[in-house]
């Protein structure tokens, strides 16, 4: 098999504690407040999903408002979702699967990216397209942390961010495993507190997620 390039990775990139809110975002007006918020909580790696017509411009506004931010795009599941997603300034990428087409898209932005996978087969095929920074998704029903502690002997060149279930109880489990790198997910944005435009309450789960992050970090 010929070399594949490789990207610039993501873990040099990370800022703050290894925590990424997942963010389903449709009005820039509130994407602003909700991002100062986690990132007075703490979090500054914010990944902002391509679920709603207006992600796009919600990532735009929060990089140019809130400059402590890291903004990434996420569920890029088509391959002209990647230049989009550069042209929106985004620092990272991140997609659920992968595909060839999504392979040769990712490469060709040049920025750090992850594919989802969910099997050490699928984690395979990300490594052979030269991805070695991946998103375990979902990471609660496709074995969790046990899963992942088994994929490392097997794959010990290969990091990665569990999405997908997580909440604040398992972030310590993932965190202090060998080869997690940061994990990820929507609970630190319940759409509730979110329609209320409950920032104070959203901070402090970024509190929360902060504090926790630290003590897995201090304890391994
Ligand atoms: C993702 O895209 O990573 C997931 O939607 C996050 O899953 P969660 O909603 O269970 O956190």
């Amino acid at each position: 098999m010929t070399a594949v390039p490789s990207l610039p990775r993501l873990e040099p990139v990370l800022s703050g504690p290894p925590v990424i809110p997942v963010l389903v975002l449709d009005d820039p007006a509130e994407a602003v407040p909700l991002a100062r918020a986690l990132v007075a909580g703490g979090l500054r790696m914010l990944e902002v999903t391509l679920r709603t017509p207006r992600a796009l411009a919600c990532a735009e506004a929060i990089a140019a408002a809130v400059p402590e931010a890291v903004v990434g795009l996420g569920t890029l599941t088509r391959p002209e979702h990647f230049a989009a997603a550069r042209d929106a300034g985004a620092r990272f990428l991140v997609s659920p699967g992968l595909t060839g087409a999504l392979a040769e898209a990712a490469h060709a932005t040049g920025l750090p990216y992850l594919p989802g996978i969910a099997t050490v087969t699928e984690s395979l095929i990300a490594r052979e397209h030269g991805f070695f920074e991946q998103k375990f998704f979902p990471a609660g029903i496709a074995g969790g942390a046990p899963a992942l502690a088994g994929f490392a002997p097997l794959l010990p060149d290969v990091r990665f961010c569990p999405t997908g279930g997580i909440r604040i109880d398992h972030v310590g489990t993932f965190l202090a495993l060998p080869n997690v790198f940061a994990l990820g997910g929507t609970w630190l944005t319940p759409p509730a507190l979110v329609k209320e435009r409950a920032w104070a309450e959203i901070e402090a789960l970024a509190r929360t997620a902060t504090a926790a992050a630290a003590a897995a970090v201090q304890s391994t």
